[in-house]
Protein backbone atom coordinates (compact mmCIF):
# COMPACT_ATOMS: atom_id res chain seq x y z
CA UNK A 1 0.00 0.00 0.00
CA UNK A 2 1.35 3.64 -0.88
CA UNK A 3 1.56 5.67 1.89
CA UNK A 4 -1.71 7.18 1.12
CA UNK A 5 -3.70 9.48 4.00
CA UNK A 6 -6.43 6.90 5.73
CA UNK A 7 -8.66 7.89 7.98
CA UNK A 8 -10.31 5.41 10.68
CA UNK A 9 -13.75 5.27 9.43
CA UNK A 10 -12.03 3.26 5.77
CA UNK A 11 -13.35 0.26 5.61
CA UNK A 12 -10.50 -1.97 4.61
CA UNK A 13 -12.20 -4.33 2.92
CA UNK A 14 -10.86 -7.96 1.41
CA UNK A 15 -9.00 -7.83 -2.33
CA UNK A 16 -11.27 -11.48 -2.14
CA UNK A 17 -14.37 -11.50 -3.08
CA UNK A 18 -15.51 -14.71 -3.45
CA UNK A 19 -15.77 -16.25 -0.15
CA UNK A 20 -16.72 -19.79 -1.06
CA UNK A 21 -13.25 -20.70 -2.24
CA UNK A 22 -12.38 -20.13 1.71
CA UNK A 23 -15.51 -21.53 3.18
CA UNK A 24 -17.91 -24.80 2.83
CA UNK A 25 -20.95 -22.45 1.00
CA UNK A 26 -22.23 -25.68 -0.47
CA UNK A 27 -25.48 -24.66 0.21
CA UNK A 28 -25.28 -20.81 0.45
CA UNK A 29 -26.17 -18.32 -2.04
CA UNK A 30 -24.87 -15.31 -3.58
CA UNK A 31 -27.54 -12.66 -3.25
CA UNK A 32 -25.60 -9.49 -3.76
CA UNK A 33 -22.10 -8.01 -3.79
CA UNK A 34 -21.77 -4.36 -3.53
CA UNK A 35 -19.60 -1.37 -1.64
CA UNK A 36 -17.39 -3.99 -1.09
CA UNK A 37 -19.72 -6.45 0.93
CA UNK A 38 -20.57 -9.46 -0.15
CA UNK A 39 -24.55 -10.88 0.98
CA UNK A 40 -24.59 -14.77 0.87
CA UNK A 41 -28.05 -16.26 1.93
CA UNK A 42 -26.94 -20.15 4.12
CA UNK A 43 -29.21 -22.15 6.38
CA UNK A 44 -32.13 -19.17 6.33
CA UNK A 45 -29.68 -16.51 7.32
CA UNK A 46 -28.35 -13.58 5.16
CA UNK A 47 -24.53 -13.35 5.85
CA UNK A 48 -23.01 -10.09 5.00
CA UNK A 49 -19.01 -10.62 4.44
CA UNK A 50 -17.02 -7.26 4.81
CA UNK A 51 -13.90 -8.91 5.18
CA UNK A 52 -12.88 -12.48 6.34
CA UNK A 53 -9.92 -14.30 7.46
CA UNK A 54 -7.04 -15.87 5.49
CA UNK A 55 -4.40 -18.30 7.10
CA UNK A 56 -2.40 -17.35 3.65
CA UNK A 57 -2.59 -13.80 4.17
CA UNK A 58 -2.39 -13.73 7.66
CA UNK A 59 1.25 -15.61 7.26
CA UNK A 60 2.55 -12.65 4.87
CA UNK A 61 4.95 -10.07 5.94
CA UNK A 62 4.29 -7.06 3.32
CA UNK A 63 6.30 -4.04 3.49
CA UNK A 64 3.12 -1.94 3.64
CA UNK A 65 3.20 1.00 5.82
CA UNK A 66 1.11 1.45 9.22
CA UNK A 67 0.28 4.60 9.48
CA UNK A 68 -0.40 6.10 12.75
CA UNK A 69 -3.72 7.65 13.64
CA UNK A 70 -5.57 10.10 15.73
CA UNK A 71 -8.73 10.93 14.06
CA UNK A 72 -10.96 8.23 15.47
CA UNK A 73 -14.20 9.24 16.28
CA UNK A 74 -17.86 7.10 17.01
CA UNK A 75 -19.92 8.23 14.14
CA UNK A 76 -22.73 11.15 14.57
CA UNK A 77 -25.55 8.37 14.42
CA UNK A 78 -24.32 5.99 17.22
CA UNK A 79 -23.45 8.86 19.63
CA UNK A 80 -26.30 8.09 21.58
CA UNK A 81 -27.21 4.34 19.70
CA UNK A 82 -26.80 2.91 23.43
CA UNK A 83 -28.92 4.79 26.14
CA UNK A 84 -31.09 2.67 27.84
CA UNK A 85 -29.12 -0.32 26.56
CA UNK A 86 -26.79 -2.68 28.45
CA UNK A 87 -23.49 -4.60 27.21
CA UNK A 88 -22.27 -7.62 28.15
CA UNK A 89 -17.90 -8.62 27.08
CA UNK A 90 -17.34 -12.37 28.17
CA UNK A 91 -12.98 -12.14 28.00
CA UNK A 92 -11.03 -14.97 27.12
CA UNK A 93 -7.03 -14.86 26.93
CA UNK A 94 -4.47 -13.01 27.89
CA UNK A 95 -3.74 -9.31 29.37
CA UNK A 96 -3.46 -8.42 25.45
CA UNK A 97 -7.27 -9.73 25.00
CA UNK A 98 -8.06 -8.22 28.61
CA UNK A 99 -7.25 -4.61 27.49
CA UNK A 100 -8.82 -5.29 24.16
CA UNK A 101 -11.50 -5.88 26.25
CA UNK A 102 -11.36 -2.27 27.91
CA UNK A 103 -11.38 -0.54 24.53
CA UNK A 104 -14.72 -1.80 23.71
CA UNK A 105 -15.96 -0.91 27.30
CA UNK A 106 -14.67 2.46 26.25
CA UNK A 107 -16.47 2.46 22.48
CA UNK A 108 -19.59 1.26 24.23
CA UNK A 109 -19.88 3.84 27.14
CA UNK A 110 -19.11 6.42 24.49
CA UNK A 111 -22.21 5.56 22.81
CA UNK A 112 -24.64 5.43 26.01
CA UNK A 113 -24.61 1.95 26.80
CA UNK A 114 -23.88 0.67 30.45
CA UNK A 115 -22.15 -2.40 31.81
CA UNK A 116 -23.90 -5.35 32.96
CA UNK A 117 -22.60 -9.15 34.12
CA UNK A 118 -26.46 -10.45 34.06
CA UNK A 119 -26.78 -11.96 30.23
CA UNK A 120 -30.60 -11.56 30.76
CA UNK A 121 -30.30 -8.18 30.94
CA UNK A 122 -27.59 -7.34 28.05
CA UNK A 123 -28.58 -6.03 24.57
CA UNK A 124 -24.99 -6.91 23.59
CA UNK A 125 -23.10 -10.11 24.40
CA UNK A 126 -19.91 -10.56 23.02
CA UNK A 127 -17.29 -13.24 23.34
CA UNK A 128 -13.66 -11.77 23.32
CA UNK A 129 -12.17 -14.99 22.30
CA UNK A 130 -8.60 -16.85 22.60
CA UNK A 131 -7.19 -19.02 19.70
CA UNK A 132 -3.72 -20.15 21.95
CA UNK A 133 -5.10 -24.06 22.55
CA UNK A 134 -8.01 -25.87 21.99
CA UNK A 135 -9.64 -25.69 25.40
CA UNK A 136 -9.28 -22.12 25.30
CA UNK A 137 -11.68 -22.46 21.43
CA UNK A 138 -13.88 -25.21 23.79
CA UNK A 139 -14.69 -23.03 26.01
CA UNK A 140 -16.09 -20.39 23.67
CA UNK A 141 -18.32 -23.18 21.54
CA UNK A 142 -19.94 -24.72 24.73
CA UNK A 143 -20.53 -20.86 25.60
CA UNK A 144 -22.00 -20.33 22.38
CA UNK A 145 -24.47 -23.31 23.02
CA UNK A 146 -26.04 -21.82 26.19
CA UNK A 147 -26.28 -18.69 24.30
CA UNK A 148 -28.58 -19.80 21.77
CA UNK A 149 -30.95 -20.27 23.84
CA UNK A 150 -31.10 -17.15 25.77
CA UNK A 151 -31.28 -15.74 21.56
CA UNK A 152 -34.54 -17.55 21.28
CA UNK A 153 -35.83 -16.18 24.51
CA UNK A 154 -34.89 -12.79 23.24
CA UNK A 155 -34.39 -12.07 19.43
CA UNK A 156 -33.13 -8.54 19.99
CA UNK A 157 -30.78 -9.76 21.81
CA UNK A 158 -27.21 -8.50 19.53
CA UNK A 159 -24.32 -11.80 19.85
CA UNK A 160 -20.92 -11.25 18.94
CA UNK A 161 -17.46 -13.06 18.76
CA UNK A 162 -14.41 -11.18 18.32
CA UNK A 163 -10.80 -11.93 19.44
CA UNK A 164 -8.20 -14.05 18.23
CA UNK A 165 -10.38 -17.36 17.41
CA UNK A 166 -12.64 -14.54 14.75
CA UNK A 167 -8.90 -14.46 13.06
CA UNK A 168 -9.31 -18.22 12.30
CA UNK A 169 -10.99 -19.38 8.74
CA UNK A 170 -12.13 -22.55 10.10
CA UNK A 171 -13.77 -21.01 13.24
CA UNK A 172 -15.55 -18.48 11.02
CA UNK A 173 -17.08 -21.23 8.91
CA UNK A 174 -18.05 -23.25 11.83
CA UNK A 175 -19.90 -20.34 13.14
CA UNK A 176 -21.72 -19.59 9.80
CA UNK A 177 -22.62 -23.32 9.58
CA UNK A 178 -23.52 -24.66 12.84
CA UNK A 179 -24.33 -21.01 15.24
CA UNK A 180 -26.07 -18.97 12.37
CA UNK A 181 -27.75 -17.02 15.18
CA UNK A 182 -24.21 -14.90 16.03
CA UNK A 183 -24.67 -11.89 14.70
CA UNK A 184 -21.77 -10.03 14.28
CA UNK A 185 -17.77 -11.60 14.19
CA UNK A 186 -15.02 -9.25 13.88
CA UNK A 187 -11.30 -9.59 14.46
CA UNK A 188 -8.06 -8.08 16.36
CA UNK A 189 -7.48 -5.56 13.57
CA UNK A 190 -11.10 -4.10 13.18
CA UNK A 191 -12.27 -3.30 16.89
CA UNK A 192 -12.81 0.35 16.58
CA UNK A 193 -15.23 -0.76 13.85
CA UNK A 194 -17.15 -1.76 16.56
CA UNK A 195 -19.97 0.85 16.58
CA UNK A 196 -20.46 0.63 12.33
CA UNK A 197 -21.23 -3.07 12.67
CA UNK A 198 -23.17 -3.08 15.46
CA UNK A 199 -25.38 -0.75 13.69
CA UNK A 200 -25.34 -2.97 10.72
CA UNK A 201 -26.24 -5.73 12.65
CA UNK A 202 -29.14 -4.05 14.51
CA UNK A 203 -30.69 -2.52 11.04
CA UNK A 204 -30.35 -5.35 8.47
CA UNK A 205 -30.71 -8.21 10.79
CA UNK A 206 -27.61 -9.54 8.99
CA UNK A 207 -25.13 -11.75 10.18
CA UNK A 208 -21.89 -9.47 9.76
CA UNK A 209 -18.59 -10.62 9.07
CA UNK A 210 -15.59 -7.89 8.99
CA UNK A 211 -12.39 -9.53 10.43
CA UNK A 212 -9.28 -7.99 8.32
CA UNK A 213 -6.44 -10.87 7.63
CA UNK A 214 -4.07 -8.02 7.35
CA UNK A 215 -2.98 -6.01 10.53
CA UNK A 216 -4.36 -2.39 10.69
CA UNK A 217 -3.19 0.93 11.17
CA UNK A 218 -2.57 1.59 15.02
CA UNK A 219 -5.06 3.80 15.94
CA UNK A 220 -4.39 6.02 19.15
CA UNK A 221 -7.55 7.83 20.40
CA UNK A 222 -9.37 5.43 21.22
CA UNK A 223 -11.34 5.30 24.43
CA UNK A 224 -10.56 3.03 26.63
CA UNK A 225 -12.50 2.12 30.13
CA UNK A 226 -9.97 1.30 33.05
CA UNK A 227 -11.38 0.16 36.34
CA UNK A 228 -9.01 -0.80 39.70
CA UNK A 229 -5.37 1.03 40.56
CA UNK A 230 -3.67 -1.40 37.96
CA UNK A 231 -3.48 -0.47 34.19
CA UNK A 232 -2.32 -1.78 31.08
CA UNK A 233 -0.49 -0.05 28.81
CA UNK A 234 0.02 -1.59 24.70
CA UNK A 235 3.83 -1.02 24.17
CA UNK A 236 3.36 -2.47 20.74
CA UNK A 237 0.84 -5.05 18.30
CA UNK A 238 1.07 -8.08 16.59
CA UNK A 239 4.27 -10.95 17.07
CA UNK A 240 6.97 -11.87 14.09
CA UNK A 241 8.30 -14.66 15.83
CA UNK A 242 6.76 -17.42 14.31
CA UNK A 243 7.71 -19.99 16.86
CA UNK A 244 6.47 -23.16 15.10
CA UNK A 245 3.38 -24.37 18.05
CA UNK A 246 2.10 -20.48 18.09
CA UNK A 247 -0.90 -19.03 16.00
CA UNK A 248 -0.12 -15.47 17.78
CA UNK A 249 1.31 -14.14 14.72
CA UNK A 250 -1.35 -15.23 12.14
CA UNK A 251 -4.09 -14.06 14.84
CA UNK A 252 -2.30 -10.72 16.09
CA UNK A 253 -0.55 -9.84 12.46
CA UNK A 254 2.61 -8.37 11.87
CA UNK A 255 5.37 -6.21 15.10
CA UNK A 256 4.19 -2.65 15.07
CA UNK A 257 5.63 -0.25 17.74
CA UNK A 258 3.82 2.58 18.75
CA UNK A 259 5.35 5.73 19.01
CA UNK A 260 7.17 6.47 22.09
CA UNK A 261 5.57 9.75 22.36
CA UNK A 262 2.28 8.16 22.64
CA UNK A 263 3.33 5.80 24.90
CA UNK A 264 4.77 7.96 27.17
CA UNK A 265 1.81 10.36 26.98
CA UNK A 266 -0.27 7.66 27.94
CA UNK A 267 1.66 6.53 31.15
CA UNK A 268 2.50 10.40 32.34
CA UNK A 269 -1.52 10.71 32.14
CA UNK A 270 -2.22 7.14 33.73
CA UNK A 271 0.02 8.44 36.51
CA UNK A 272 -1.84 11.54 36.99
CA UNK A 273 -4.96 9.98 37.50
CA UNK A 274 -3.17 7.67 40.34
CA UNK A 275 -2.77 4.68 39.22
CA UNK A 276 -0.18 2.46 41.01
CA UNK A 277 1.03 -0.20 38.86
CA UNK A 278 1.39 -0.20 35.09
CA UNK A 279 1.98 -3.01 33.14
CA UNK A 280 3.66 -2.40 29.41
CA UNK A 281 1.87 -5.09 26.79
CA UNK A 282 3.52 -6.85 24.46
CA UNK A 283 3.72 -10.52 22.76
CA UNK A 284 7.26 -9.92 22.43
CA UNK A 285 8.37 -6.62 24.03
CA UNK A 286 11.81 -7.11 23.56
CA UNK A 287 11.42 -6.35 19.71
CA UNK A 288 9.68 -2.97 20.75
CA UNK A 289 11.20 -0.03 18.24
CA UNK A 290 12.59 -2.54 15.58
CA UNK A 291 9.98 -1.53 13.06
CA UNK A 292 11.00 2.14 13.33
CA UNK A 293 12.80 3.53 10.12
CA UNK A 294 12.95 7.03 11.15
CA UNK A 295 15.20 7.08 14.81
CA UNK A 296 16.79 4.50 16.95
CA UNK A 297 14.40 3.44 20.69
CA UNK A 298 14.48 0.07 22.05
CA UNK A 299 12.66 -1.27 24.85
CA UNK A 300 15.70 -0.58 26.84
CA UNK A 301 15.19 3.30 25.57
CA UNK A 302 11.44 3.16 26.28
CA UNK A 303 11.88 1.87 29.83
CA UNK A 304 14.76 4.02 31.05
CA UNK A 305 12.17 7.18 29.94
CA UNK A 306 9.29 5.42 31.76
CA UNK A 307 11.50 4.62 35.27
CA UNK A 308 11.18 8.94 35.71
CA UNK A 309 7.49 8.99 35.63
CA UNK A 310 6.20 9.04 38.78
CA UNK A 311 4.34 5.68 39.14
CA UNK A 312 5.18 3.30 42.15
CA UNK A 313 5.45 -0.07 39.88
CA UNK A 314 6.18 -0.72 36.63
CA UNK A 315 6.08 -4.14 34.45
CA UNK A 316 6.28 -5.59 31.53
CA UNK A 317 5.23 -8.79 29.63
CA UNK A 318 6.02 -10.70 27.41
CA UNK A 319 9.76 -10.70 27.34
CA UNK A 320 11.24 -12.96 24.62
CA UNK A 321 15.30 -14.38 25.56
CA UNK A 322 15.96 -14.00 21.84
CA UNK A 323 15.93 -10.34 22.07
CA UNK A 324 16.60 -9.17 25.67
CA UNK A 325 19.62 -6.81 25.33
CA UNK A 326 22.17 -5.55 27.54
CA UNK A 327 20.84 -2.85 27.65
CA UNK A 328 17.68 -3.53 28.79
CA UNK A 329 19.38 -5.53 31.57
CA UNK A 330 21.48 -2.60 32.35
CA UNK A 331 18.40 -0.41 32.55
CA UNK A 332 16.64 -3.01 34.67
CA UNK A 333 19.40 -2.63 36.81
CA UNK A 334 18.77 0.78 38.08
CA UNK A 335 15.45 -0.84 39.97
CA UNK A 336 13.34 2.39 41.21
CA UNK A 337 9.99 1.65 40.06
CA UNK A 338 10.71 -1.04 37.38
CA UNK A 339 9.87 -4.13 39.51
CA UNK A 340 12.57 -7.11 39.83
CA UNK A 341 10.26 -9.19 38.55
CA UNK A 342 10.57 -10.72 34.93
CA UNK A 343 8.41 -13.15 33.03
CA UNK A 344 10.90 -15.03 30.75
CA UNK A 345 8.94 -17.53 28.89
CA UNK A 346 11.63 -20.84 28.02
CA UNK A 347 9.17 -23.13 26.66
CA UNK A 348 12.09 -26.54 27.52
CA UNK A 349 14.80 -26.74 28.08
CA UNK A 350 16.77 -29.09 25.90
CA UNK A 351 18.37 -27.44 22.74
CA UNK A 352 17.17 -29.50 19.80
CA UNK A 353 13.45 -28.85 21.13
CA UNK A 354 13.52 -25.30 21.52
CA UNK A 355 15.03 -25.73 17.17
CA UNK A 356 11.74 -27.08 16.06
CA UNK A 357 9.98 -24.77 17.94
CA UNK A 358 11.62 -22.02 16.25
CA UNK A 359 12.70 -20.12 19.42
CA UNK A 360 16.06 -18.91 18.25
CA UNK A 361 17.51 -19.29 21.33
CA UNK A 362 19.71 -22.41 23.05
CA UNK A 363 19.35 -23.59 26.72
CA UNK A 364 22.87 -22.53 26.95
CA UNK A 365 21.96 -18.73 25.54
CA UNK A 366 19.10 -18.92 28.03
CA UNK A 367 20.95 -19.80 31.05
CA UNK A 368 23.61 -17.35 30.39
CA UNK A 369 20.56 -15.07 29.97
CA UNK A 370 19.21 -16.03 33.54
CA UNK A 371 23.20 -15.63 34.72
CA UNK A 372 23.22 -11.74 33.30
CA UNK A 373 20.07 -10.62 34.59
CA UNK A 374 20.68 -11.91 38.19
CA UNK A 375 24.06 -10.72 38.48
CA UNK A 376 22.77 -6.74 37.16
CA UNK A 377 19.13 -6.79 38.82
CA UNK A 378 19.35 -7.44 42.47
CA UNK A 379 16.48 -10.14 43.92
CA UNK A 380 15.88 -10.18 40.50
CA UNK A 381 12.44 -13.20 40.63
CA UNK A 382 12.04 -15.17 37.28
CA UNK A 383 8.86 -16.68 35.81
CA UNK A 384 8.25 -18.49 32.96
CA UNK A 385 5.88 -20.40 30.51
CA UNK A 386 6.90 -24.46 29.37
CA UNK A 387 5.16 -26.58 27.03
CA UNK A 388 5.38 -30.29 27.44
CA UNK A 389 4.62 -33.01 25.13
CA UNK A 390 6.16 -30.96 21.78
CA UNK A 391 5.85 -33.25 18.95
CA UNK A 392 8.30 -35.61 18.77
CA UNK A 393 9.73 -34.92 22.74
CA UNK A 394 11.80 -37.99 24.26
CA UNK A 395 11.45 -38.72 27.41
CA UNK A 396 15.46 -37.74 28.24
CA UNK A 397 14.54 -33.97 26.57
CA UNK A 398 11.67 -33.67 28.93
CA UNK A 399 14.41 -34.48 31.70
CA UNK A 400 16.26 -31.35 30.65
CA UNK A 401 13.15 -29.29 31.23
CA UNK A 402 13.16 -30.14 34.69
CA UNK A 403 17.41 -29.68 34.85
CA UNK A 404 16.75 -26.04 33.60
CA UNK A 405 14.03 -25.26 36.07
CA UNK A 406 15.91 -26.74 39.07
CA UNK A 407 19.36 -24.59 38.18
CA UNK A 408 17.17 -21.44 37.51
CA UNK A 409 15.18 -22.17 40.29
CA UNK A 410 11.95 -20.00 38.73
CA UNK A 411 9.50 -18.50 41.33
CA UNK A 412 6.48 -19.69 39.23
CA UNK A 413 5.74 -21.27 35.58
CA UNK A 414 2.34 -21.31 33.39
CA UNK A 415 3.05 -24.99 32.13
CA UNK A 416 1.06 -26.52 29.04
CA UNK A 417 0.28 -29.62 27.11
CA UNK A 418 1.40 -28.79 23.25
CA UNK A 419 -1.96 -28.43 21.55
CA UNK A 420 -1.84 -28.37 17.65
CA UNK A 421 -3.40 -25.52 16.16
CA UNK A 422 -4.23 -25.45 12.65
CA UNK A 423 -2.17 -23.71 10.41
CA UNK A 424 0.95 -23.81 12.60
CA UNK A 425 3.97 -25.71 10.88
CA UNK A 426 4.50 -27.89 14.58
CA UNK A 427 0.68 -29.18 13.58
CA UNK A 428 2.19 -31.25 10.46
CA UNK A 429 4.81 -32.25 12.80
CA UNK A 430 4.74 -36.20 13.75
CA UNK A 431 3.61 -36.58 17.40
CA UNK A 432 4.50 -39.50 18.87
CA UNK A 433 3.79 -38.78 22.65
CA UNK A 434 1.00 -40.42 23.88
CA UNK A 435 -1.66 -38.07 25.64
CA UNK A 436 -1.37 -40.03 28.62
CA UNK A 437 2.87 -39.73 28.56
CA UNK A 438 1.79 -35.96 28.18
CA UNK A 439 -0.33 -35.89 30.86
CA UNK A 440 2.42 -37.71 33.21
CA UNK A 441 4.88 -34.91 32.23
CA UNK A 442 3.26 -31.88 33.11
CA UNK A 443 2.27 -33.87 36.59
CA UNK A 444 6.03 -33.97 37.14
CA UNK A 445 6.79 -30.59 36.12
CA UNK A 446 4.07 -28.98 38.34
CA UNK A 447 4.91 -30.70 41.11
CA UNK A 448 8.89 -29.46 40.35
CA UNK A 449 7.16 -25.61 39.98
CA UNK A 450 5.23 -25.99 43.16
CA UNK A 451 8.41 -27.17 44.95
CA UNK A 452 9.94 -23.90 44.26
CA UNK A 453 7.13 -21.97 44.37
CA UNK A 454 6.71 -23.07 48.41
CA UNK A 455 10.90 -22.18 48.57
CA UNK A 456 10.89 -19.06 47.31
CA UNK A 457 8.04 -18.29 49.85
CA UNK A 458 9.89 -19.22 52.49
CA UNK A 459 12.74 -17.24 51.49
CA UNK A 460 10.42 -14.37 52.40
CA UNK A 461 9.78 -15.72 55.91
CA UNK A 462 9.95 -12.88 58.59
CA UNK A 463 11.38 -10.03 56.03
CA UNK A 464 9.15 -7.04 55.34
CA UNK A 465 7.94 -6.68 51.85
CA UNK A 466 6.42 -3.77 50.32
CA UNK A 467 2.83 -4.60 49.34
CA UNK A 468 0.33 -2.85 47.09
CA UNK A 469 -3.08 -3.36 48.32
CA UNK A 470 -5.55 -4.76 45.86
CA UNK A 471 -8.71 -4.98 47.88
CA UNK A 472 -10.58 -7.53 50.40
CA UNK A 473 -9.88 -11.36 50.11
CA UNK A 474 -12.36 -12.86 48.43
CA UNK A 475 -13.12 -15.45 51.67
CA UNK A 476 -12.66 -12.94 54.55
CA UNK A 477 -13.38 -9.13 54.61
CA UNK A 478 -11.57 -8.48 57.42
CA UNK A 479 -8.72 -9.67 55.71
CA UNK A 480 -6.96 -7.62 52.79
CA UNK A 481 -5.51 -9.01 49.86
CA UNK A 482 -2.10 -7.54 47.89
CA UNK A 483 0.77 -8.05 45.74
CA UNK A 484 4.31 -7.91 46.47
CA UNK A 485 6.94 -5.87 43.88
CA UNK A 486 7.36 -9.85 42.71
CA UNK A 487 3.34 -10.18 41.95
CA UNK A 488 2.87 -12.92 44.67
CA UNK A 489 -0.29 -12.75 46.13
CA UNK A 490 -0.08 -12.08 50.47
CA UNK A 491 -3.00 -11.77 53.07
CA UNK A 492 -3.24 -9.37 56.37
CA UNK A 493 -5.25 -8.16 58.38
CA UNK A 494 -6.04 -4.58 57.98
CA UNK A 495 -8.28 -1.52 57.55
CA UNK A 496 -10.40 -1.45 53.84
CA UNK A 497 -9.05 1.96 53.68
CA UNK A 498 -5.96 0.92 52.91
CA UNK A 499 -7.37 -0.23 49.39
CA UNK A 500 -4.50 1.67 46.53
CA UNK A 501 -2.43 2.34 49.22
CA UNK A 502 1.67 0.49 49.51
CA UNK A 503 2.54 -0.74 52.86
CA UNK A 504 4.60 -2.66 54.60
CA UNK A 505 4.20 -6.37 55.56
CA UNK A 506 6.28 -8.93 57.55
CA UNK A 507 5.41 -12.17 55.94
CA UNK A 508 4.74 -14.34 58.60
CA UNK A 509 3.59 -17.85 56.66
CA UNK A 510 4.64 -19.13 53.75
CA UNK A 511 2.64 -21.47 51.45
CA UNK A 512 2.67 -23.16 47.67
CA UNK A 513 0.51 -19.81 46.27
CA UNK A 514 0.24 -17.24 49.04
CA UNK A 515 1.75 -15.71 51.94
CA UNK A 516 0.67 -14.05 55.27
CA UNK A 517 1.63 -11.23 57.12
CA UNK A 518 1.21 -8.36 59.40
CA UNK A 519 1.17 -4.64 58.59
CA UNK A 520 4.53 -3.64 60.57
CA UNK A 521 4.61 0.30 59.82
CA UNK A 522 2.31 3.12 58.10
CA UNK A 523 1.89 3.50 54.83
CA UNK A 524 4.61 4.37 52.70
CA UNK A 525 3.75 8.06 51.33
CA UNK A 526 3.12 8.42 48.00
CA UNK A 527 3.70 11.82 46.02
CA UNK A 528 0.55 10.88 44.29
N1 LIG B 1 4.20 -13.97 23.53
C1 LIG B 1 4.37 -14.78 24.61
C2 LIG B 1 3.43 -15.94 24.75
C3 LIG B 1 2.03 -15.82 24.41
S1 LIG B 1 1.16 -17.29 24.52
C4 LIG B 1 5.74 -15.36 24.54
O1 LIG B 1 6.29 -15.57 23.50
O2 LIG B 1 6.24 -15.67 25.58
C5 LIG B 1 1.42 -17.80 26.18
C6 LIG B 1 2.01 -19.16 26.31
O3 LIG B 1 1.14 -20.15 25.78
C7 LIG B 1 3.29 -19.39 25.56
O4 LIG B 1 4.41 -18.88 26.22
C8 LIG B 1 3.34 -20.90 25.46
O5 LIG B 1 3.96 -21.46 26.59
C9 LIG B 1 1.88 -21.29 25.45
N2 LIG B 1 1.46 -21.76 24.14
C10 LIG B 1 1.45 -21.08 22.98
N3 LIG B 1 1.02 -21.87 21.97
C11 LIG B 1 0.76 -23.08 22.52
C12 LIG B 1 0.30 -24.33 21.99
N4 LIG B 1 0.04 -24.48 20.69
N5 LIG B 1 0.14 -25.36 22.85
C13 LIG B 1 0.42 -25.22 24.16
N6 LIG B 1 0.85 -24.08 24.70
C14 LIG B 1 1.03 -23.01 23.90
FE1 LIG C 1 3.82 -16.97 20.01
FE2 LIG C 1 6.45 -17.11 19.91
FE3 LIG C 1 5.21 -14.83 19.26
FE4 LIG C 1 5.23 -15.64 21.78
S1 LIG C 1 7.03 -15.05 20.55
S2 LIG C 1 3.49 -14.86 20.66
S3 LIG C 1 5.13 -17.85 21.60
S4 LIG C 1 5.11 -16.76 18.16
FE1 LIG D 1 -5.04 -15.96 23.25
FE2 LIG D 1 -4.85 -14.17 21.37
FE3 LIG D 1 -3.79 -13.72 23.71
S1 LIG D 1 -4.64 -16.33 21.10
S2 LIG D 1 -3.21 -15.74 24.42
S3 LIG D 1 -5.92 -13.95 23.31
S4 LIG D 1 -3.00 -13.01 21.76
Amino acid sequence: MSHENRNTSDLKSDKVKDYSKYFDFSDAKLISQEDGKSTYRIKGRNIQINAAPSYRDEKQRGKEDVQVLYDFAIPDDMQEFGQGKYYLIATYGCQMNEHDTEVMRGLFEQMGYRSTEDKHVADVILLNTCAIRENAEDKVFGELGHLKALKAEKPDLVLGVCGCMSQEEAVVNRIMQKHPFVDIIFGTHNIHRLPVLLKDAYFNKEMVVEVWSKEGDIIENLPKKREGIRAWVNIMYGCDKFCTYCIVPYTRGKERSRRPQDVLAEVRELARQGFQEITLLGQNVNAYGKDFEDIAYTFGDLMDDIRKIDVPRIRFTTSHPRDFDDHLIEVLGKGGNLVEHIHLPVQAGNTEVLKRMSRKYSREQYLELVRKIKAAVPNAVLTTDIIVGFPGETAEQFEDTLSLYDEVGFDFAFTFIYSPREGTPAADMEDNVSMEEKKHRLYRLNELVNKHSKLSNERLLNTVVEVLVEGESRTNADVLAGRTRSNKLIHFTGDKSLVGKMVNVQVTHAQTWILKGEIVAQPIQLSI
